[in-house]
């Protein structure tokens, strides 16, 4: 490999020293779609089963990003039940058409030729990112929607991989000129591009992206599948229709030509540019750990172009960890700690829930604590989220009473205090934290009645390669000498690169009881990325209606530096 002129050595310069760096949305932001419009960048990811769906993070420097709306964020307008690990709403697009955002994505319910399910494409439209119009169907199945106004023509066109349905059509690049406000069609709809790969259902020419420059429309797609062959090419035509010619430079990313680097599955490209005309794309990519990663996360890269209007990504070198990029400043690394004291009105923007919630799972805020320290458990601070515990566990294919955040850093801790209850706990009824990548792997611990004795335990439900929903959890359980939950106790997880550590400290001094580590790949990822869950369960019974009130008051996350090479060792 040649030497990288775009990063080498520019931590020692000093014109260097403000820099960017990778990743860019650090934790699980898979499929990113970047849009600069004025002054701001805006960037959409997928949300898979995560509920409010497709997050629109901001950012006015490039380098540094706030979660700011959510596109669907009411649970009845995209409903998403029954469905497991992989499917939900992906890989979004966002266009800015005479003053008005087009968020573009897809309900996966499934995609599968004997059932007949296919996933299905929609649009919102909205001026703020905070209010949404009534979702609109398209006519077309398929994935990975892009809409594009050609500013020649004037005319709107829906560009998306068309799926493979079993006889009449096959996975690739399919297009027509739709109607914005009926999703239909307005003109034919035809297969444009089948990629720079053998056609086959791994070459999966996908997430398609129009966008032009100097005369030329280019369609950007991400080919070879999303794992470890994951790429992103380019074609280009003087009508956005085509016909397509592939890109001399193709493929532009792809750190798939050597699997020993730290940063892989490189694809799913946007290109954009900064106010003063540089060129820049987000992709989607896994930083590595022995095989296992925290799932796919946001990454920059720099984009120039030749004088016969091809372009290049990265200078046509792999992308490194090392990488720095003088498109916006320094990121504060490690950040700041992350502290949640749930004081309401509302859960804060960067929890979620799973799938569309269609019963109040939790309230949050104050607690009606004031004159009645007693039944709050001696609270000095009246607030917390109290989980409204229903008969779902994390394991089934329903909202269980959980609210999760995105595991943000690989060098971290994640601890959350318990609200304290005079009342005692059964063996049903558990309240805990997850390390949570699907339904089919989390591992659980916190507090819940003894199954083999008497009092509160502290548990571990380990679902691992469970085979599906109704497989019972490996349990284990260690027995405290308390009947109700104290103030003050604190489930913790030590989150170390290829392993986890989890504990608990039953009062404001006591030191962390370590209870349990084990290897990160206990809880692999695919389409999906780890989460940390604050839960409260039945566990298949309705929790008892004279049951305690269960919750918790504080979350606080300390972040270490990270330190990456550029080859996995
Ligand atoms: C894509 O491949 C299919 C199946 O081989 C073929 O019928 C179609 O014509 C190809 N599309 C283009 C634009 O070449
Ligand atoms: C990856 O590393 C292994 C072990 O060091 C080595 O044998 C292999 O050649 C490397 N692969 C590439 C593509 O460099
Ligand atoms: C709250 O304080 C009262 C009075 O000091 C004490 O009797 C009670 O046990 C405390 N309750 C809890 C849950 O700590
Ligand atoms: C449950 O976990 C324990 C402790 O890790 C292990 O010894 C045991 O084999 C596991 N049982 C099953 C059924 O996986
Ligand atoms: C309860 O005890 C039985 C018998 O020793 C054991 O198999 C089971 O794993 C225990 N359950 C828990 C939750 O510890
Ligand atoms: C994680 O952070 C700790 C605490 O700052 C530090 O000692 C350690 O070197 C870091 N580990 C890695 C692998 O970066």
């Amino acid at each position: 490999m040649r030497p990288l002129s775009i990063a080498a050595g520019c931590a020692l310069l000093a014109s260097c020293a403000a820099a960017l760096k990778n990743p860019l949305l650090p934790g699980w932001n898979p499929d990113p779609h970047v849009l600069r419009v004025d002054d701001t960048y805006y960037l959409a990811v997928s949300s898979f089963l995560t509920y409010p769906g497709l997050p629109i993070y901001q950012s006015k420097d490039l380098s540094n990003w706030e979660l700011v709306s959510h596109a669907l964020d009411q649970p009845d307008v995209v409903p998403i039940y029954g469905v497991g690990t992989d499917k939900g709403v992906w890989a979004p697009s966002l266009t800015h058409i005479n003053g008005v955002f087009y968020m573009t994505s897809m309900a996966m319910w499934g995609s599968d030729p004997s059932y007949r399910t296919w996933p299905r494409i929609f649009w919102r439209s909205s001026l703020d990112l905070h209010t949404w119009s009534d979702v609109v169907w398209a006519e077309p199945y398929g994935i990975d929607p892009h809409l594009y106004r050609d500013p020649v023509s004037g005319k709107d066109y829906l560009t998306l991989m068309g799926v493979q349905n079993g006889y009449e059509s096959w996975f690739g690049i399919s297009q027509c000129e739709v109607n914005l406000d009926s999703g239909k069609c307005k003109g034919p709809y035809r297969n444009i591009w089948n990629g720079t790969l053998p056609m086959d259902a791994k070459a999966r020419p996908e997430g398609p992206k129009l966008f032009r420059k100097d005369g030329y429309y280019y369609l950007l797609v991400a080919e070879g599948g999303t794992g470890v062959t994951h790429r992103a090419t380019i074609a280009r035509s003087k009508s956005p229709e085509g016909p397509w010619e592939g890109a001399p430079t193709n493929p532009l990313i792809f750190n798939g030509a050597d699997t020993n680097l730290t940063i892989g599955a490189t694809g799913h490209a946007t290109f954009a540019t900064t106010p003063e005309g540089r060129w820049f794309a987000t992709i989607l990519g896994r930083r590595n750990v022995n095989g296992w990663s925290l799932g796919r996360e946001t990454f920059f890269v720099p984009v120039e172009w030749s004088e016969d209007g091809w372009p290049t990504m990265n200078e046509g070198e792999f992308l490194l960890p090392s990488q720095t990029f003088d498109y916006g400043p320094d990121q504060v690394r490690p950040p700041a700690l992350f502290e949640d004291r749930f004081e309401g009105p509302d859960l804060g923007i960067s929890w979620y829930q799973l799938r569309s919630p269609y019963t109040a799972n939790y309230r949050v805020g104050d607690r009606g604590c004031a004159g009645q320290m007693t039944a709050c458990g001696n609270m000095t601070d009246g607030t917390g989220v109290v989980l409204r515990p229903n008969v779902y566990t994390l394991s089934d294919r329903d909202s269980p009473a959980a609210i999760l955040r995105k595991q943000v850093s690989l060098n971290m801790t994640f601890s959350a205090t318990l609200l304290p209850s005079h009342k005692t706990l059964g063996p049903s009824q558990s309240v805990g934290v997850s390390v949570y990548s699907s339904g089919e792997a989390h591992i659980d611990f916190g507090l819940r009645g003894c199954r083999n004795s008497t009092g509160l335990c502290v548990f571990i439900d380990k679902t691992v390669d469970s085979p599906g929903p109704g497989t019972a959890p490996n349990s284990t359980e260690e027995t405290l000498a308390i009947t109700s939950i104290p103030a003050d106790f604190t489930l913790h997880v030590r989150a170390l690169y290829d392993k986890y550590a989890l504990g608990y400290s039953a009062g404001s001094t006591d030191a962390v009881h370590w209870i349990l580590d084990f290897p990160s790949d206990l809880v692999p990822t695919n389409f999906d990325g780890i989460m940390f869950a604050l839960f409260a369960s039945g566990n298949g019974l309705p929790w008892p209606f004279d049951g305690p009130e269960v919750g918790f008051s504080r979350v606080k996350e300390v972040y270490y530096a990270e330190h990456w090479t550029d080859y996995q060792s």
